[in-house]
């Protein structure tokens, strides 16, 4: 299995290229099949749910086309199957995307229960509800959902949860329905946005995505289009906190500043300095961070996906801080590997009371999920000494070529994959 070998104590310098978002990729992917036209899509990154995805995407009949390693050419004209019934498709949450995309183009869908990442309970029920609302009948029985629905008429749906997958799930089930639909309390982040105006660009009439009520006309068909996907904010908000983590200098760049102002804030909080361009982002680490408090919240709040990053950079801050989540449950699962290098951190129901301390020493550590798991190549690239991290294949879900970019930020790691390389590694960094 392959592992990451990581000498810390290096300040990470440099400039590294964001890739486009995953999560915008899964929902604009799925989106991509509802057409019989060609679509190509740029600025795919190159990631493990991805190309899961799009194997599921390829399972049903579509064709799908690298033309370079980060576009891709989609045409759903030759669908065969409604159905998406794949061992590997449990292993990515956003596979109940095509639930919605197949139900809005054929009136028709049967997809693997989703699974994801093990960050608490993941419940589906605002997804289904919409879809009920749409005048579809769902089925869930041997581990799968089935929908079908007659007619798909526009509804009026109002999420009890704010939910980013509900809200792109029922943006793709409705934009082919007949009539009106309106979704309120709606997710705001960046991707639903995204994935709204590729599904526009492919000739559907959805407003008001990016506010908490979107509305959606019915349109008969969609059409082929051309359409880039916007920069990863996670994957930017990652290097930044390595810069704060490593009392480095990053300049983070092909990003959209506003989508990491939430980032931004908190790191001018604990003493780093923030340096906004119109597409970039210069983070100076500070040589003693100050403490703070955090609470994850949907968009534009302070994004769940980093609460790992930042619970690492307080940890290494003077003072205590508090770190409370509110979006999943069972978020802090990185936290006993990250006190076995040293940090002070209790968790108390859903949230982690952080003690700061002077530094982390390296040590064997085991990646618990995608986030969690950058996280601790963080911790490791801010500790005294030789840490060693498996299961990294969590981390590759949703990181590309994330050894390389830290590599050239000139970070001390190798990603391995025997017993052998990795001491001959260790040999070599001593
Ligand atoms: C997406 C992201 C994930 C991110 C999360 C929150 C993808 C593939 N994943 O996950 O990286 O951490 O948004 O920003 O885009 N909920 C319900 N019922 C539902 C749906 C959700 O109760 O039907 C609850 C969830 O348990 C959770 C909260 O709503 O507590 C938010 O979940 P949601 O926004 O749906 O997250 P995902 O779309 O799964």
């Amino acid at each position: 299995m392959e592992q990451y070998i990581i000498k810390g104590g290096v300040r990470l310098h440099g400039e590294v290229s964001i890739g486009g978002a995953k999560n915008a990729a899964l929902g604009i992917l799925a989106a991509a099949i509802m057409t019989d036209e060609t679509v190509t899509i740029e600025n795919v990154p190159n990631v493990r749910d991805i190309r899961v995805l799009l194997q599921a995407i390829e399972g049903i009949g579509a064709k799908v086309k690298y033309v370079y390693n980060n576009s891709v050419q989609i045409n759903g004209g030759a669908i065969c199957d409604i159905n998406v019934d794949y061992e590997y498709i449990k292993k990515i949450r956003a596979s109940y995307y095509l639930l919605g995309a197949l139900l809005g183009k054929y009136k028709e869908s049967q997809v693997t229960l989703p699974g994801g990442c093990n960050i608490g309970s993941r419940p589906i029920d605002q997804h289904i509800k919409g879809f009920k609302a749409l005048g579809a009948e769902v089925d869930i029985s041997h581990g799968m959902i089935h929908t079908k629905a007659e007619r798909l008429v526009g509804g009026h749906i109002y999420f009890d949860v704010v939910s980013v997958g509900a809200t792109i799930n029922l943006m793709l089930a409705s934009c082919m329905a007949e009539g009106d639909t309106i979704l309120e309390n709606a997710a705001k982040e960046p991707h639903i946005v995204d994935v709204a105006n590729f599904l526009n660009a492919m000739g559907a009439n959805i407003k008001g995505a990016g506010t908490d009520v979107i509305r959606i006309k019915g349109v008969n068909r969609l059409h082929g289009t051309t359409y880039s996907i916007i920069p990863d904010q996670i994957e930017a908000g990652t290097f930044m906190f390595a810069a704060a983590a490593t009392k480095g200098d990053i300049t983070v760049k092909d990003v959209i500043p506003k989508h990491l102002e939430s980032l931004s804030a908190k790191l001018s909080e604990i003493g780093c300095q923030v340096i906004e361009g119109d597409d970039c982002v210069r983070v100076i680490g500070s040589e003693e961070l100050k403490c703070t408090n955090v609470k994850t919240l949907p968009y534009p709040g302070f994004p769940t996906d980093m609460q790992p990053q930042m619970s690492v950079v307080l940890a290494l801050a003077k003072g205590s801080s508090m770190v409370t989540e509110s979006i999943f449950e069972n978020r802090f699962k990185y936290v006993d590997e990250l006190n076995r290098m040293g940090s002070s951190i209790k968790v108390e129901g859903n949230t982690a009371y952080i003690e700061g301390v002077e530094k982390f020493t390296g040590a064997q550590l085991a990646a618990p999920d995608l986030r969690a798991g950058a996280a601790l190549v963080l911790a490791a690239l801010a500790a005294e000494g030789i840490s060693e991290i498996e299961d990294i294949e969590y981390i590759q879900r949703g990181y590309e070529d994330f050894d390389g970019k830290l590599r050239k930020l000139g970070a001390v790691i190798e990603r391995v994959d025997s017993e052998k390389e990795a001491q001959k590694f260790k040999l070599k960094i001593g």
